[in-house]
């Protein structure tokens, strides 16, 4: 091979160098010039010391020139390709900070859970511990152990959903004291918020299913005037500080003396207005000093201990303090409705 055909490939490369489009392509033409095997650049020179010795130093310098020069070209290139396969990259991932953002939907609490938490919150705060118990309950917790005894009207199947005898979805969170009693000694001071079931038909006021809280303090020396302060704080404290709470006579077999529980209605202040029958009051649920016939079923004694019991209806509370006059509006989940706490 002579100088003019290494110069001659010097010039193939420059023109094949430009069809250069990718990092393929750029291979292909490294293998075509320089593979050790058959790179053209290569094989010329090998071809070297075939030649006259006079021309063996410029050839030897020539090629070697070529060779860097390919080398380099190739490198550069290679690097110009890599870059701009990096912006092709960056141009598709790119984040567009001046697009209109968008908000993920936020989750909100139901307001049978925000007047449950509230509840919690004001009776831990009175030292009170959260109880629970089950939805499933045995006609002994539901009733017989609350002195609700057989042939009571509060028995009867038009009001129990029973799932087989003996057992029922409990009408009340009440068989709650009984089963925390039975588990503990006084001091107890507890509450539990839970779901109950009776066999109403859904309408504005009734459901089949809503919920309740219970509330159970025995201890030495308890008097029905801690009852009285503790649910008037708890109401003033739920649902402000000029609620006044109101008892009234009543009966229920698990507490003696019973009271029904008012609270001055907070819409009109007691004037008397379309919510509270023009009465100014509002029922709110029932309440007493727990019947001493209860302390049997647990092995408390009666003369050392006394307490008091008191049960509401959440979804009432929850209806009073946001304004929401149609029970079945709880329970439909209708985001127009949830959104809104
Ligand atoms: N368990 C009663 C009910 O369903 C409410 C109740 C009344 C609970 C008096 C009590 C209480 O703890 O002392 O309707």
């Amino acid at each position: 091979m002579s100088l003019d055909s290494l110069r001659l490939l010097g010039k193939q490369f420059d023109q094949d160098k430009k069809s250069i489009a990718d990092r393929a392509g750029l291979e292909e033409i490294r293998v075509r010039y320089l593979s050790r095997k058959s790179g053209r650049l290569t094989l010329a020179l090998r071809s070297l010391g075939q030649l006259p010795k006079n021309e063996r130093r410029d050839f030897g310098r020539l090629g070697n020139e070529l060779r860097q020069r390919i080398e380099s070209d190739l490198a550069a290139l290679e690097t110009r390709l890599a870059a701009g396969e990096d912006t092709v990259r960056v141009r598709s991932d790119v984040l567009d900070v001046t697009l209109p953002g968008f908000s993920p939907p936020l989750g909100h609490r139901h307001p049978i859970t925000l007047v449950r938490e509230e509840m919690e919150r004001i009776f831990i705060a009175m030292g009170y511990t959260v109880e629970d118990g089950p939805e499933i309950e045995t006609a002994y917790y539901n009733f017989e152990a609350l002195n609700i005894p057989e042939g009571h009207p509060a028995r009867d199947e038009s009001d129990t959903f029973y799932i087989c005898d003996g057992v029922l979805l409990r009408t009340h969170t009440s068989p709650v004291q009984v089963r925390t009693m039975e588990r503990q000694r006084p001091p107890v001071r507890i509450v539990c918020p839970g779901r109950v079931f009776r066999r109403d038909d859904l309408d504005a006021t009734h459901s089949p299913m809503f919920h309740q809280f219970e509330g159970l303090v025995v201890d030495e020396g308890i008097t029905f005037g801690d009852l009285k302060g503790t649910l008037e704080l708890f109401h003033r404290e739920f649902f402000g500080e000029d609620t006044r709470t109101r008892f009234r006579p009543s009966y229920f077999p698990f507490t003696e003396p019973s009271a029904e529980v008012d609270i001055s209605c907070i819409f009109c202040r007691e004037k008397g207005c379309r919510v509270c029958k023009q009465t100014g009051w509002i029922e709110l649920g029932g309440s007493g000093m727990v019947n001493p016939a209860l302390y049997g079923f647990v092995g408390y004694d009666p003369e050392r201990y006394s307490g008091f019991a008191f049960g509401g209806g959440i979804d009432r509370y929850a209806m009073l303090k946001y304004r929401i006059n149609d029970i079945p509006m709880l329970f439909q989940n209708d985001f127009r409705f949830l959104e809104q706490f």
